[in-house]
């Protein structure tokens, strides 16, 4: 097993989350997917150099969509300090942010060296998270219906208590209608499935249980953030396109319909993670410019060593010369935008 990191990181990575959502969050509604993503990217990678680790990154986003992107293999870091994996999203959901709509977020995750799983040609994969108190119940094998029941006797409740978080994709219509059968609440979205997990994964956010296929990416950022809360996950490649498949079949020793558990998913102990809202959401608040010279930010940070879980409130001074360093600062965002 890999080995420890010695400090909650997630302290420091957030810094780099919120300098992100600061950037991109004055792309809201513009209906520009690109250019929140870009400025997100930007102002990771320029807040990143600051963290003290010795990062590589292995899950970038913009392979799947060729948006602006960490991409897989970089250098991030000081380059002194621990050895460790990192996975980026600057932008989850960046449709959501492009059109205003609540849950986009920017998230990392970290763990030492060697521990995120590697997708490899795989870009969709099978998911269902819960809470600690049904992570022994679930079984991404059996039916939705199966682990609905199973899930409900677990925590003593009806299954039509249940709510289960669904990405709105055509690919879901059987699912949805399975879920329906049992009585089970659904919450459809159209993006943003880290959000669905984490939500998942901490009782009493108002979402029971994720189910159905999403971006292997999101995949390992999510198991980051469920391991350290101490709930449940399982996970399974679902290819979605022809390429995707082919690229798969070319592998020597890979088996498609593996079941991959959370320590599959993170081999480590120790995990870091860390997001800030950029739109509002009903877990995490977004960027808000309503402060008079002023930001405030809504962050989450989890590390699993010590299953602690901060929220942070930041308030930032729009200053041309900028907190984070040499980034795109929100105003001269704005001065772009406008
Ligand atoms: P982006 O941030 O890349 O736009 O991803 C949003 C998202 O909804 C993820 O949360 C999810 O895992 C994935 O896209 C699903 O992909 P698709 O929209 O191609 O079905």
């Amino acid at each position: 097993m890999p080995d420890r990191v010695y400090r909650n990181l997630g302290m420091e990575l957030v810094r780099v989350t919120e300098a992100a959502a600061l950037s991109a969050a004055r792309y809201m509604g513009t209906g520009n997917k690109e250019a929140g993503d870009g400025a997100a990217v930007d102002a990771m990678r320029a807040v990143l150099k600051n963290v003290e680790m010795d990062g590589v990154v292995v899950i970038g986003e913009g392979e799947k969509d060729e948006a602006p992107m960490l991409y897989n293999g970089e250098r991030v870091g000081s380059g002194g300090g621990p050895p460790v994996d990192v996975a980026v999203d600057p932008v989850e959901g960046t449709r959501l942010l492009a059109l205003g709509r609540p849950n986009s977020i920017a998230v990392i995750a970290a763990a030492p060296r060697g521990s995120f799983w590697r997708p490899g040609p795989s870009l969709y994969m099978d998911k269902i998270v819960v809470e600690k108190g049904a992570r022994e119940a679930i079984d991404i094998t059996c039916s939705a219906t199966e682990n609905l029941y199973r899930i409900a006797e677990v925590l003593r409740r009806p299954v039509s208590d249940l709510t289960v978080f669904v990405l709105d994709k055509p690919r879901h219509q059987g699912l949805i209608n399975e879920i329906r059968q049992t009585g089970a609440r659904i919450s459809l979205q159209t993006d943003g499935d880290v959000m669905g997990a984490l939500m998942a994964a901490i009782p009493g956010t108002g979402v029971d249980v994720l189910m159905g296929i999403g971006g292997t990416p999101e995949g390992v950022i999510a198991a980051a953030a469920v391991k350290a809360i101490g709930g449940g996950m399982q996970g399974r490649r679902a290819p979605q396109k022809d390429y995707e498949r082919e690229a798969l079949a070319a592998l020597e020793g890979e088996t498609v319909d593996r079941v991959l558990s959370l320590d599959d998913l993170v081999r480590s102990e120790d995990a870091f993670f860390a997001a800030t809202g950029i739109t509002d959401g009903p877990f995490l608040e977004g960027v808000h410019f309503d402060r008079q010279g002023g930001v405030t930010t809504h962050s989450i940070i989890i590390r699993a060593l010590t299953g602690s879980i901060r929220f942070v409130k930041g308030v930032h001074q729009l200053n041309p010369e900028h907190i984070f360093g040499e980034i795109d600062t929100p105003g001269a965002v704005r001065t772009a935008v406008r």
